[in-house]
């Protein structure tokens, strides 16, 4: 049986497992998979399972729950809750793995149907002193994990032992796990990577005056599926002309004009991870001179903030080092003036370089973990750490604080970075990112096409 977002590697999923224990301690984890969203009627919103029930179990079905906790001998015991086979459920809805499945494909010690977990939590919960669980990410489970607690009281009132276990949130200490990935996270977001620097050229040999934003956004996510990803990891962002200065841009629905820029962020998703990469590039083919000054201060900021991708480095000196470079940019372009320290302190960038410039990737575009300790100090960069370095510029058509030359120019340059022992390693290398490349990639196929129907 077949599912595109089963994983199958039974000791990878156990080995996670168990080092999640291991940090956890004794307790019972219960972590359930994300639910199906409602659209309207009877349709429901495309499904991907949660991350960090995927991270740890590798099943791709909704309706899951996820029960494990530690025997001793550096083992543990991994129960999962699923979803029945259903002959008439699966006519409709699809193929499922089933409690048998759970066990012989995922390599649950035990599986049982997702119908029975509640009347079974309180079995599950004897001698346990401590229940590892989310509260307020799920509350009708919530709920119903009171009345498991209610019911636990009622029934062991004789001995008045405490009424519920110790709650604690196992979410921490997943997202330090996922924060540093491991082999076979990096060969997805490798893959993923690669995956999405095709989609990101073909966008830039088919955008041409005339066609609408969607029409690119198709050619980019059509290679993007032929390329082997089955969905992206986020809406992407295709924003000609002065919609490049609308951060979230999701439209997509301006015919473009000749000497416009084409800002697209996209990434594609492979083996549940997502790239996220961002270029903008000249419809018609070539940068004009106030596109290509603009795009070189934020290319120049970009190259600096990857530099500084290194481990022992606070992860904010990235954006600090963008920051101070972008600032330099302005002074250049004549829309900022004075003290360039002076400048930096009091922010003076932020009407035109108003986000962040980094955060980490992964199974989730925005991935999870830490960004600082409890005392607010930033968290250092360590080998393993993906984060993005994604420096901009905007200039909206209405500015009149800048050269009337600069107006209705946004530029974003975004890539994604692994930092490694040996400095940052960029993982999205393979989009065309310097001037004359994306340039060669917009006019490649402009001469090919013109050379004659295929
Ligand atoms: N694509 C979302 C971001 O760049 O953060
Ligand atoms: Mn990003
Ligand atoms: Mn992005």
């Amino acid at each position: 049986m077949v599912s595109r977002d089963a994983d199958p590697d039974v000791v990878l999923h156990r080995t996670r497992r168990q080092r999640l224990l291991d940090r956890l301690g004794d307790g019972l984890l219960l972590l359930p998979t994300a639910s199906e969203q409602l659209r309207n009627g009877d349709v429901h919103h495309e499904y991907r399972p949660g991350s960090d029930f995927h991270f740890l179990t590798g099943f791709p079905e909704p309706d899951a729950m996820l029960a494990a906790w530690r025997t001793g001998n550096g083992k543990h015991r991994c129960v999962l809750f699923v979803r029945p086979r259903d002959p008439t459920r699966e006519i409709w809805d699809g193929r499922r793995f089933g409690v048998a499945g759970a066990r012989r494909v995922f390599g649950a010690d035990e599986a049982r149907p997702i119908g029975t977990l509640w009347e079974q939590l309180p079995e599950l919960l004897r001698d346990q002193d401590r229940l590892f669980w989310r509260l307020g990410a799920h509350p009708r489970m919530d709920q119903r994990l009171l009345e498991v607690f209610a019911k636990i009281a009622q029934q062991q009132r004789r001995a008045q032992p405490p009424a519920h276990p110790v709650l604690e949130d196992p979410v921490p200490v997943i997202a330090a796990m996922r924060r540093r990935k491991d082999d076979r996270e990096l060969a997805a977001l490798r893959r993923a990577a690669a995956i999405t620097a095709d989609g990101h050229v073909a966008a830039m040999a088919v955008a041409r005056p005339g066609m609408a934003e969607y029409e690119v956004q198709a050619a980019l996510e059509s290679a993007f599926r032929r390329s082997g990803s089955p969905r992206n990891g986020y809406g992407s962002i295709v924003a000609s002309g002065a919609n490049a200065c609308i951060l979230h841009y999701h439209d997509n629905d301006r015919v473009m004009r000749a000497g416009d820029l084409l800002l697209i962020d996209a990434g594609a998703e492979y083996g549940g991870h997502t790239a996220d990469v961002t270029r903008t590039f000249p419809v018609s083919g070539t940068f004009s001179e106030a596109q290509r000054a603009v795009y070189r201060i934020v290319l120049k900021a970009q190259l600096a903030g990857i530099a500084a991708a290194r481990v022992g480095a606070p992860w904010d000196r990235v954006h600090k080092v963008c920051q101070r470079s972008l600032t330099r940019g302005l002074i250049e372009l004549g829309v900022l003036r004075g003290s360039f320290a002076r400048l930096v302190k009091k922010e003076k960038f932020k009407p035109w370089y108003m986000h962040g410039t980094s955060h980490w990737l992964g199974r989730d575009v925005h991935d999870v973990g830490a960004y600082q300790d409890r005392a607010g100090k930033p968290e250092r960069l360590a080998a393993g750490m993906v984060l993005t370095v994604e420096p901009g510029l905007y200039f909206g058509p209405r500015d009149r604080k800048v050269p009337a030359e600069l107006r209705g120019i946004g530029v974003r340059i975004e890539d994604d970075v692994l930092v490694t022992a040996r400095g940052p390693v960029v993982l999205t290398a393979a989009v065309p990112k310097t001037i004359a490349a994306v340039e060669a990639a917009c006019r490649l196929v402009r001469t090919s096409r013109a050379s004659g129907p295929t």
